[in-house]
């Protein structure tokens, strides 16, 4: 399975921080927000990974991420000329993705909670068809709204609707097969003047081939696209990491948990940046 990471649109809910800077690299208390959704590709246990944004941020994200090679992973850039809607990206995507399977994550998505990288694994054993989830909301009408018949089952997709049919929203992170090629090219741009990922998820559920699976009420998913948001994110990054002592999505510990780098890379890593909470972090991992 292939990954790809959205990090291009306007980020214009977040202006005037975000009018000289791309959204998906502002910081996120002490990280910037990009490590949040990249650590959650890799906590699945995938290393090819194309990373799409702006024409303006391209050389920004390649001064921070490189090549990936430093977290044992596989970095593609690619550009997206307009904010077209986020299924462009399987358009951006399609020689990336070949003929393997595919998940897609937004670049201003944050998941966190005990179990989830199990839930991760699983969801990327996909060979058929699609995975997504669903999450308790109390604003459901923001974002993609799932509805669900009494036996669990879905029945129907809607963007940002007037009135939702249920307090289910469908987080962005989507795991499909390779049809999602041929998918894309089917939808058409909607009133927002956007190829949506709902009309995506809307012809696997036709087909009866989408499983969406309930992210329990213990799992935190925050979408850092608003100034309120942003705060959230930061503030629950910092209370978890303060109590435990345990940090939120650094890269080079989930690189080495999953045998990417060696002990050698991780001390190298936080030597660059050992006057950092996070160089810090990285070097109290190397046990004598
Ligand atoms: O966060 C989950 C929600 O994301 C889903 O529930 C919705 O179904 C889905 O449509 C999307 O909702 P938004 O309309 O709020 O997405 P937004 O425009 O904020 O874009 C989400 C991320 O994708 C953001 O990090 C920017 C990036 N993006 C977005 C668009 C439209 C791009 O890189 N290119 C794009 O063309």
């Amino acid at each position: 399975m292939k990954a790809i990471i959205l990090a291009g649109g306007t980020g214009s809910r977040l202006y005037p921080i975000t009018k000289s800077i791309n959204k998906h690299l502002i910081p996120v208390y002490d990280k910037p927000m990009i490590y949040y959704p990249l650590s959650t590709i890799m906590l699945a246990g995938i290393k090819e990974i194309l990373l799409i944004t702006t024409k303006d941020s391209l050389e920004n994200f390649k001064n921070l991420l490189g090549d990936g090679s430093n977290l044992g992973i596989r970095l593609e850039y690619a550009v997206q000329e307009k904010a077209n809607g986020i299924a462009e990206a399987f358009i951006i995507g399609e020689k990336f993705i070949g003929n393997e399977a595919c998940v897609l994550i937004l670049g201003d998505n944050i998941f966190y909670g005990h179990g989830f990288t199990g839930i991760l694994k699983e969801a990327a054993k996909l060979k058929k068809g699609a995975n997504i989830f669903g999450y308790y909301l109390n604003n459901p009408e923001e974002f993609g709204v799932v509805e669900f018949d009494e036996k669990g089952k879905a029945i129907s997709l809607e963007e940002k609707p007037l009135e939702a049919k249920s307090n289910y929203v469908v987080p962005g992170l989507y795991f499909y097969d390779n049809t999602v090629i041929e998918k894309v090219k089917k939808i058409s741009p909607s009133i927002r003047g956007e190829l949506e990922i709902t009309d995506i998820n809307r012809l696997y559920l036709n087909e009866n081939s989408l499983n969406v699976l309930n992210l329990g009420r213990g799992m935190v998913w925050l979408d850092m696209g608003t100034c309120e948001g942003l705060l959230e994110a930061s503030n629950f990054v910092k209370t978890i990491q303060s109590r435990q002592g345990i940090m939120i999505s650094c890269l080079e510990e989930i690189a080495f948990l999953n045998g990417w780098i060696d002990k050698e890379s991780l001390q190298k890593e936080g030597e660059k940046i050992k006057k950092t909470l996070y160089g810090k972090y990285i070097l109290s991992l190397i046990k004598p």
